[in-house]
């Protein structure tokens, strides 16, 4: 029957599981949120691709196993003590550069520099910061996001956030919005 299990994990993934458990790194992204991130990141040769929030790499891992040869990730947080699983994991991969500091700042700071999709994952970028985070989206880029339905951790009131941003981004005439009650809620924006 069809479903949708995961059964090709990206390179590093299961070591990255085993770090996240032993520093109780309770954030992170599921599998079907990863399986499409790869898929996604795969349609974009020679990509610039901008991870906010890498926590421990887990989505980090699937973004590399779908970009190609020629393709850039850069990874941000601001919790070196989870970015450094990703680092001794992940860091002999050229294709990445990962940084640790706060997102919002950063995307302040670096409008002039566009990437061909995005996956924010961080309070910046998302719930806050969004404009910036927009405007760092080349257009044809996508705009990813996880999490949008009720998840166990989320703190109290939190639902009004989620749709604040919705309509928010349902809001920008030059996005394209895909919602998709899936996963852990995935909303996707492509920019005209
Ligand atoms: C949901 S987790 C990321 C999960 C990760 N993408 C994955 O696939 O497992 C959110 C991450 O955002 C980071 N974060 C929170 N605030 C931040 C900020 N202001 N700047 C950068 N990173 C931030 C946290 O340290 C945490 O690792």
């Amino acid at each position: 029957m069809y479903n949708d299990d995961v059964h090709i994990l990206p390179k590093g993934f299961a070591a990255i599981e085993i770090a996240s458990k032993s520093i109780r790194f309770s954030m992170p992204s599921d599998l079907q949120t990863g399986a499409l991130l790869k898929a996604l990141v795969g349609s974009k040769p020679k990509a610039l691709v901008l991870e906010i929030g890498t926590g421990t790499g887990l989505a980090t891992a699937w973004l590399l196993a779908g970009m190609d040869a020629d393709s850039l990730l850069l990874s941000i947080d601001n919790e070196a003590r989870y970015q450094s699983v990703a680092d001794n994991i992940l860091g002999d991969d050229k294709r990445l550069s990962l940084l640790c500091t706060d997102a919002g700042q950063w995307l302040d700071d670096n409008q002039e520099q566009k990437f061909d999709l995005i996956f924010a994952d961080a309070w910046p970028g998302k719930y806050a910061n969004l404009d910036a985070a927009l405007g760092s989206l080349a257009v044809g880029g996508l705009y990813v996001i996880d999490d949008m339905m009720t998840q166990p951790n989320w703190p109290a009131g939190h639902e009004d956030n989620v749709t604040k941003l919705v309509a928010e981004l349902e809001s920008q005439a030059d996005l394209q919005i895909v919602k998709m009650a899936w996963s852990t809620g995935i909303l996707i924006a492509t920019k005209k």
